[in-house]
């Protein structure tokens, strides 16, 4: 592809820095202290108190949600948005929760506060809210609004990292948030994922449930001691307060997202300039330009059409492939989430038709390559190619 999604986002020196550390005699590899620097330095570079290193974005849904079950053993529902990746509503499932979801606000690909706050009910869990594609999902009033009705909010802001709110990093508003350091993103660890929180009693539970809900695995001395004196007859070693999961990551993606971090404010500046650009140069008649920009941190840029046009969407990608751009259909997750099988009889039959905001990106939008080192040249190139279509 003359103009791929992503490129070389791990570069010469992060291999370097996990070739120095295998040099040595007898290199540590499993989770071990490059695990427990990354997460003290993501925690200052975020400003949150605590992060949990984890094997994929996907595992930090996972916790995020096995932590909301402690709190809530009985069930109920989790607002959530149909455009997101499948783990943003697979790991509401795999609790027990049930997903409500609330249409998105077009200029933010985020879902709208006001069809958030809409469904909000008594059994409300959480709102479970997906940053998209770099983009500010927050609003001061949804904000104010959770807060007033006491309902957590967890973010996923693994397609945002860097972006902000008001100047507050995006994940670090919420209860808890997750990232992904998976290859594409704006850092990554080859595979991996970090959850992040305030909260020092749900930063010792998600210690645990990273590591087969050892309590072993807990900073908390009295909480393990404790454990320890109310199950005098176990091994103190292989005490299991939860039926948890093995879903940690290794010194080789520590050192990996060490080596990324310094890069990671620059990498996000460029980004946002590169979006600002294709901005400025698409033909603002037929695609939509109105993003709300402030903060965001793009992952990829978005391309929607403003308009419903079937001849024109298929018309649009003979001519990317044909020209070597590499593009997604339907943005994050593919789309619209509430179509795919695995929600069948979950949800009512044709929710799908609920969410027209969301359908409207599921056939006419696409994410093409925005990255640090995509060229101002590169940018022009591609913005010719979509507007000559
Ligand atoms: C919004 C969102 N959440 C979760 C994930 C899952 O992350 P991973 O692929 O690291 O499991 C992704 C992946 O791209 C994502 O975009």
């Amino acid at each position: 592809m003359k103009f791929p999604l992503m490129r070389n986002n791990i570069v010469r020196e992060d291999l370097d820095a996990v070739i120095r550390h295998l040099q040595q005699d007898d290199p540590i590899l499993t989770n071990g202290p490059q695990c427990a620097a990354f997460e003290a330095e993501w925690s200052q570079w975020l400003g949150v108190k605590h992060s949990v290193f984890v094997n994929a974005g996907a595992s930090a849904n996972l916790l995020s949600m096995a932590v909301l079950k402690l709190k809530h053993p009985e069930g109920g529902e989790v607002i959530v948005p149909p455009l997101a990746w499948v783990s943003d509503v697979a790991t509401v499932l795999q609790n027990g929760f049930t997903p409500v979801f609330a249409d998105i606000d077009r200029r933010t690909l985020a879902m709208a506060p006001k069809e958030i706050l809409a469904k909000i009910t008594e059994r409300t869990r959480a709102v479970f809210l997906t940053h998209v594609q770099g983009f500010d999902g927050l609003t001061d009033e949804l904000v104010a609004e959770l807060k007033r009705r006491n309902i957590p909010l967890i973010e996923d802001v693994c397609e945002s990292h860097g972006a902000t709110h008001h100047g507050a990093k995006l994940g670090s508003v919420g209860w808890m948030s997750n990232f992904s350091f998976y290859y594409a993103h704006h850092l990554s660890t080859i595979e991996g994922g970090m959850i992040c929180t305030n909260d020092s009693k749900v930063y010792q539970q998600l210690r645990m449930l990273r590591s087969h809900g050892m309590v072993r695995e807990s900073t908390d001395t009295d909480l393990k001691a404790t454990y320890r004196a109310e199950h005098a007859d176990l091994n103190p070693d292989f005490i299991f307060a939860y039926p948890a999961y093995n879903v940690r990551n290794t010194e080789i993606g520590a050192i990996m997202g060490r080596s990324q971090l310094p890069r990671l404010d620059a990498n996000v500046q460029r980004r946002t300039a590169n979006l600002k650009r294709f901005l400025s140069r698409i033909d603002p008649k037929r695609y939509q330009t109105d993003f709300v920009i402030e903060g965001s941190s793009n992952y990829a840029f978005n391309l929607i059409l403003n308009e419903a046009d079937d001849d024109y969407v298929q018309r649009l990608m003979q001519h990317l492939r044909a020209e070597g751009v590499e593009f997604r259909r339907g943005s994050a997750g593919g789309g619209n989430q509430v179509r795919q099988p695995y929600l069948r009889g979950i949800v009512p039959e044709n929710h799908h038709l609920a969410f027209p905001n969301t359908d409207h990106v599921h056939f006419y939008g696409f994410y093409i390559g925005n990255f640090p080192s995509l060229r101002d040249d590169e940018i022009d190139a591609i913005c010719a190619i979509v507007n000559g279509v």
